[in-house]
């Protein structure tokens, strides 16, 4: 499997964390190296589902180190609750998580930045998730964030922390909030930096030490390429780099140790939050929604829904150097007697085959479809290439064929076992 870099290659939720689940049993590392607690991760084994936030989705398997790199966003409050839920279930954290010193921290003046300025915002809103991951990557770059080191440090914890909450204050009572109780976040961030100490480490030197020693890692990219902070659909993105180069950055591992790029993507396209979407269909959202699909793994929202989108994709490839793709929920187009594969836009009268930088074209675009027949039969109990019906091999191969990489694994439900590993 060598080192991998697995991405979402549209706006996030395209089943990263079930492709990650079944790439992992292969891997030695799973490390998270950007985003934050915005990220939903699902995966299902049995009857048990787990929603993961901040712990790499590796977690859930036996033997297999996870780290939270140092481009990760950090909410020890939050953590410690995701921790306590996984341990509730049984699931053993202590000796196989391991949290960068580096990380930065998402506090509670973070949070509430978040939502107050998404509130001031009205109808030009982001759509953000309101975990405070906008601001806390903002301190960083302004370098007033504080790290995990800070946090598992009492004394200068309380001292940075006295200063921070000063100048937050100031800032949230001039937006009209509530300015927050330094002994409140005190207490609470105490608490969850003495649970977290343990795991703390310098994960930049224990990554390497485990790439002398050839340990296979996973990369377990959060968001999609079009919520990357240069790359995606400016100013409706998230806050960091979730395409492939980010993996890097955010882990201190070096970018020509990294054999593989995988590009997760639905059989369609789906979006949460505002901005620009061409291949947006009402009318696949009401069929997907009325099976009880796509509503959003972190805050329940239902997921804007469209056809497959063939330029984004490709874009996709381009900017992650995607080898492989994973194309998951194909089952969700089942039913469908018809289905759209957008293959370029059409922007003023001419085509179009990539995806514009600027907002306003982007928002202009129409789609040009290919349309492809239905299959109308259930695949989600094949398990092999050959048990899918033709014409949904013939839908794949089209995917394949536009976004310009090989299929390497197709979902066809939410369990670990639906799924047809190709290459
Ligand atoms: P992530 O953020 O990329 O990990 O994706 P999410 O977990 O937020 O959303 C993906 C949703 O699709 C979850 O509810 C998964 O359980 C589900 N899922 C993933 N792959 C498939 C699939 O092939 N078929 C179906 N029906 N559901 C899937
Ligand atoms: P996973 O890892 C889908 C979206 C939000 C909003 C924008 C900015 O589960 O794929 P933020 O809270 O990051 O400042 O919000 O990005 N967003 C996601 N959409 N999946 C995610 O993560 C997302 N994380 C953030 O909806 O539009
Ligand atoms: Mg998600």
């Amino acid at each position: 499997m060598a080192n991998t870099i697995l991405v979402g290659a549209q706006w996030g939720d395209e089943g990263k964390g079930k492709i990650i689940d079944v790439l992992t049993e292969k891997a030695d590392i799973v490390v998270r190296s950007q985003g934050g607690s915005n990220a939903g991760h699902t995966v299902i084994i049995g009857e048990q589902k787990y929603i993961l936030h901040l712990v790499p989705s590796g977690i859930l398997r036996n033997r297999k180190k996870c780290v939270i790199g140092n481009g990760v966003v950090v909410d020890p409050v939050g953590l410690v609750e995701e921790i306590r839920m996984l341990e509730d279930l049984g699931v053993k954290v202590d000796g196989k998580l391991f949290i960068s010193d580096a990380a930065h921290l998402v506090l509670p003046y973070h949070r509430l930045l978040d939502a107050q300025r998404e509130d001031h915002k009205g109808r030009k809103k982001i759509g953000t998730t309101k975990r405070g991951i906008g601001p806390a990557y903002a301190d960083k770059a302004s370098r007033t964030g504080l790290r995990m080191m800070d946090l598992i440090d009492p004394e200068r914890f309380e001292k940075a922390l006295r200063e921070r909450l000063k100048e937050n204050n100031a800032v949230l009572k001039a937006l009209g909030a509530k300015p927050l109780s330094f002994a409140k976040v005190h207490a609470a961030c105490r608490a969850a930096g003495d649970r977290l100490r343990p795991l703390v480490t310098n994960t930049v030197v224990l990554l390497n030490r485990a790439l002398r020693q050839r340990k296979e890692m996973l990369f377990e990219g959060a968001q999609g390429t079009f919520l990357d902070l240069d790359h995606g659909t400016y100013p409706y993105v998230t806050s960091s780099n979730t395409t492939a180069g980010g993996a890097c950055t955010g882990s201190g591992v070096p970018p020509h140790r990294i054999d593989r790029v995988v590009g997760v993507m639905k059989a369609y396209t789906t979006r949460v939050g505002e901005g620009p979407f061409p291949t947006e269909s009402d009318e696949l959202g009401d069929l997907l929604h009325g099976m009880g699909r796509e509503f959003g793994a972190t805050t329940g929202r239902p997921r804007r829904c469209g056809w497959f989108d063939a330029v984004l994709t490709r874009h996709a490839a381009m900017v992650n150097g995607i080898d492989d793709i994973a194309v998951t929920n194909l089952d969700g187009l089942d039913t469908l007697e018809r289905i759209r594969i957008c293959v370029a836009y059409k922007l003023n009268g001419k085509k179009l085959d990539y995806v514009p930088a600027d907002l306003h074209q982007l928002a202009a675009c129409e789609p040009v479809f290919r349309d492809l027949p239905g299959w109308q039969s259930d695949t989600s109990r094949a398990r092999k290439w050959k048990e899918l019906p033709a014409r949904a091999r013939q839908y794949l191969e089209a995917v394949a064929n536009l976004v310009g990489a090989s299929l390497g694994i197709v979902s066809v439900g939410p369990a670990r076992d639906q799924t047809i590993v190709l290459k």
